[in-house]
């Protein structure tokens, strides 16, 4: 039992404690890692908690009853996050994803939209603000998140047959209960509302055209239905390649049925490649993480739950920002520590990955996905 879990609980506190500069600037917006990648996406995930098990991120058989999840002394506030956001959007940040674990689950999760609606980019700009879901929840709290100034949710959903669904979510969810949380937040407007779904060869590669023929159907080419390659995230997925269908394959299946065209991309570094119907019946989104890496316009931070700062969702180590937080640090001194620790960025995994060389040194482990958001 305890050689299971132990490492993953380790694994969170490998963080060190920031450095703050000797001359303190002010954030200018500019910021550029080592590869001259800007920092434009903030993702910050507010519990470590989640209420699916879905094999390929938190297995049931790791993440049971005797899991040592996050105490809630360890949680960053609302007033904590809130201050945190204010120093990174002084840096450029342009989009705040709220994620988990399950952000749903995070008690009062509209208090904290409200604070971050009210966040302005240098120009005065509000920020694209949205959350990722498995949707369990939304159709109960789409309207209060709406009211609170969230703009849009994207719902993780992997397959429109029940028994596949019930599978892969491990409690037996019906897929029913997304749908309805998908309608609830089209109804009241957090749009465009887009729906992820991680495919799985073998599991779950039988839902690709149901599942496009049902978002062009229902909803008017109003959903954005997006396919996303099997990662290896975390140490616990049992993650093969020959799980992995590459996205071509994704393309080649629908486009036989539902002929598609390439559409450009809707800002520098997105994560998904934008194909649409030739029919004008809506889009869909090819994110091809392991087979077509996109490291190299990755302007994405990722902010866990316990305040520790990430740079790559396949990283080893974080940079303690909870600490220099509780220590009495001004947001100068904060927003400096920031600005190096962004400075000397160099990650980029997955396009280590596929070029063959080895992404991490050996015993090195990732941190775990549901700990720092998707
Ligand atoms: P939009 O703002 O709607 O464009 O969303 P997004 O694609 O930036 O974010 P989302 O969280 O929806 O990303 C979808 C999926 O892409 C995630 O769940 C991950 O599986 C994967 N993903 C997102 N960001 C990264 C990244 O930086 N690296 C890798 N390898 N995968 C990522
Ligand atoms: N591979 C790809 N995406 C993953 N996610 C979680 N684990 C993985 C994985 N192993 C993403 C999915 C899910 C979101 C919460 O995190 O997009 O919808
Ligand atoms: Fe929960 Fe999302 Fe992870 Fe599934 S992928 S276990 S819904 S956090
Ligand atoms: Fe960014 Fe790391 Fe993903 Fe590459 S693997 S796109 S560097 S988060």
């Amino acid at each position: 039992m305890a050689e299971r879990t132990i490492p993953i609980a380790d694994q969170r506190h490998a963080a060190a404690v920031p450095a703050i500069p000797a001359v303190l600037q002010p954030p200018s917006g500019l910021l550029a890692d080592r590869l001259g990648r800007p920092l434009r996406d903030l993702r910050i995930s507010v519990t470590d908690r989640c209420n699916f098990r879905c094999s390929y991120c938190m297995p049931k058989e790791i993440f049971d009853g005797s899991y040592p999840f996050l105490p809630h002394a360890s949680l960053l506030s609302f007033e904590e996050i809130t201050r945190l956001a204010r120093l990174f959007v002084a840096h450029g940040v342009r989009k705040i994803r709220l994620t988990g674990g399950e952000p749903l689950l995070r008690k009062n999760l509209e208090t904290l939209i409200a604070m971050l609606a009210e966040l302005r980019t240098p120009d005065g700009e509000p920020l694209d603000l949205t959350l990722t879901t498995n949707a369990t929840l939304l159709a109960k709290k789409a309207r209060a998140l709406k009211d609170a100034g969230l703009q849009r949710v994207t719902v993780s959903l992997d397959a429109l047959d029940d028994a596949v669904f019930r599978a892969m979510n491990d409690v037996d969810f019906p897929v029913a209960g997304v749908l309805d949380g998908i309608d609830a937040a089209m109804r009241v407007g957090l749009g465009p509302v887009k729906v992820n779904m991680v495919v799985k060869r073998g599991t779950n590669d039988g839902e690709i055209v149901p599942m496009a023929r049902f978002f062009r159907d229902h909803y008017d080419g109003r959903v954005v239905l997006r396919f996303i390659e099997f990662m290896d995230v975390g140490n616990t997925n049992g993650w093969r390649m020959d799980h992995v269908l590459p996205s071509a394959q994704v393309l080649e299946r629908i486009d036989r049925v539902f002929p598609l065209e390439p559409v450009e991309p809707n800002y520098t570094g997105e994560t998904a490649e934008r194909w649409r119907y030739r029919d004008g019946r809506g889009e869909i989104g090819l994110i091809s993480s392991v087979t077509q890496a996109f490291c190299r316009d990755c302007n994405r931070a990722r902010l866990s739950t316990e305040g520790k700062l990430y740079l790559c969702l396949f990283a080893t180590r974080g940079h303690d920002l909870r600490a220099l937080l509780r220590s009495g640090a001004s947001d100068a001194q904060i927003a400096g520590a920031i600005g190096l620790i962004w400075a000397d960025r160099d990650d980029r995994y997955s396009e280590l990955r596929s070029a063959g060389q080895a992404p991490l040194a050996s015993g090195e482990r990732k941190v775990e996905m549901h700990y720092i958001g998707g």
